[in-house]
């Protein structure tokens, strides 16, 4: 974690100029020596892959961390909603949010499979209930949820929505480690809930992924298919991939577990670091959990009023980055407007919330990689690109920026 930059009476103090890049998510780097000594561990043992002590300790540090049966490990989270696609038999058609990674929407296409995508509540920006349960069908065969900025999706509605329609309900949680649904974690939800375990996740394996389940089967299915169906030596019981997590992957996750709280504890400073900062600047909405207890603060998405702010989205997003605040806009634009998708489901596709925020959203850099002054110097940077464009009178100068013209 960054350090705060104080001065010399040890009061904090605002930059004018954002001197180093500031990035949405930028890896979280906190434990060297936990994991220096764990490699020191696999390197000695010479045992690199293939199920090593260190996979089998972060499968079972995390589903302990997490309070659901099963853990298993991945090669990544693609890999992972790979495995649990495979596992569960699905076919024809699965119901998924277009305003997600299109990565699940690719799993399902390269599986000669349909992705039925469905719109976003305008508040939360997940999944709508009552447009998914519109588009099930005899041909459905799962929905997949995504809980989406590490809030979880509408679990109990959407539960009682698949059970109802007998098919199972897999939640994508990747953006989601360390959020509460009620008493519970996610990780414990639905038929399984899959993690990216990507470097730029909250916590992270440089790469990696998981699927996580109360199902002992299912579990063991996960595990046979991650390492070519072989459930012996020399014995292949099933078509299978190579999917499986390597010992120093997992070295990474033992050594970021063992710092999750001080993660999750500068994570949640630097969010409300933001709702303090935005607060009076007009244009912009602080896209908020529904509840704050319901979230990991890694995100910190954002709607631009262009009205109100004075500036489109996508110029303020090329003004921010002239000024080393690298934003991005997120799932822009929806999958249902990717070349690929497009060209199956055509212009007829009607997803009014998703293409509203698609073209609206901004990320801000977020997680325990900044400090709380970091966030004040975006704040302040903000207010300023605002009160020139919105034409108030008080401008206070900016950098030299074209882009601001
Ligand atoms: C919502 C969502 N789903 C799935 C993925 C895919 O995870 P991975 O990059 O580990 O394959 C990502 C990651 O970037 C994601 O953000």
């Amino acid at each position: 974690m960054r350090k705060s930059k104080k001065d010399g009476s040890g009061k904090a103090h605002v930059a004018s100029t954002i001197n180093e890049p500031l990035y949405v998510n930028r890896p979280v780097a906190v434990n060297k020596q936990g994991f220096l000594s764990r490699f020191d561990e696999i390197w000695d043992a010479r045992w690199f892959t293939n199920d090593g002590p260190m996979v089998q300790e972060l499968e079972h540090e995390l589903a302990k961390y997490l309070g659901v049966g099963h853990c298993v490990l991945a090669s990544n989270g693609t890999a992972a909603m790979g495995l649990l696609i495979d596992a569960l038999g699905l076919g024809g058609k699965v119901v998924l949010p277009a305003f997600t990674f299109v990565s699940t929407a690719h799993l399902l296409a390269l599986r000669r499979m349909e992705p039925v995508f469905c719109d976003i509540y305008p508040d939360g920006h997940d999944l709508s209930v009552e447009h998914c349960q519109e588009l099930l069908s005899d041909e459905t065969s799962a929905v997949i949820a995504t809980h989406i900025w590490g809030r979880p999706a509408k679990i109990e509605s959407l539960q009682a929505l698949c059970d109802e329609a007998g098919i199972p309900l897999i939640f994508d949680a990747a953006h989601a480690f360390g959020t509460r649904h009620g008493e519970r974690m996610i990780g414990r939800f639905g038929r399984a809930e899959v993690f990216s375990f990507h470097a730029t996740k909250l916590f992270h394996t440089f790469e990696g992924g998981a699927v996580t389940t109360e199902c002992s089967e299912l579990a063991e299915r996960l595990r046979q298919l991650r390492n070519f169906g072989f459930t012996e030596y020399d014995q292949v019981d099933c078509i299978g991939t190579n999917a499986k997590m390597s010992e120093v992957h997992a070295a990474m996750g033992l050594a970021n577990l063992e710092s999750i709280e001080s993660i999750m504890m500068g994570t949640r400073d630097v969010y409300e670091a933001y709702e303090r900062g935005l607060r009076s600047i007009e244009g912009l909405t602080l896209a908020r959990p529904r509840s704050k207890a319901e979230t990991n603060n890694y995100y910190v998405p954002v709607l631009v009023d262009e009205a109100k702010f004075g500036v489109t989205r996508d110029k303020l997003v090329s003004v921010l980055h002239s000024e080393n605040v690298l934003v991005r806009r997120y799932f822009y634009p929806g999958s249902h407007r990717l070349a690929p998708y497009k060209a199956i489901v055509g212009d007829m596709i009607s997803l009014p919330v998703t293409d509203f925020v698609s073209e609206r959203i901004m990320v801000l850099p977020g997680g325990a990689s900044l400090t709380v002054e970091d966030v004040e110097a975006v704040c302040s940077l903000l207010e300023r690109i605002h009160l020139k464009h919105a034409d108030k009178g008080d401008r206070p100068p900016l950098s030299d920026n074209p882009g601001l013209g």
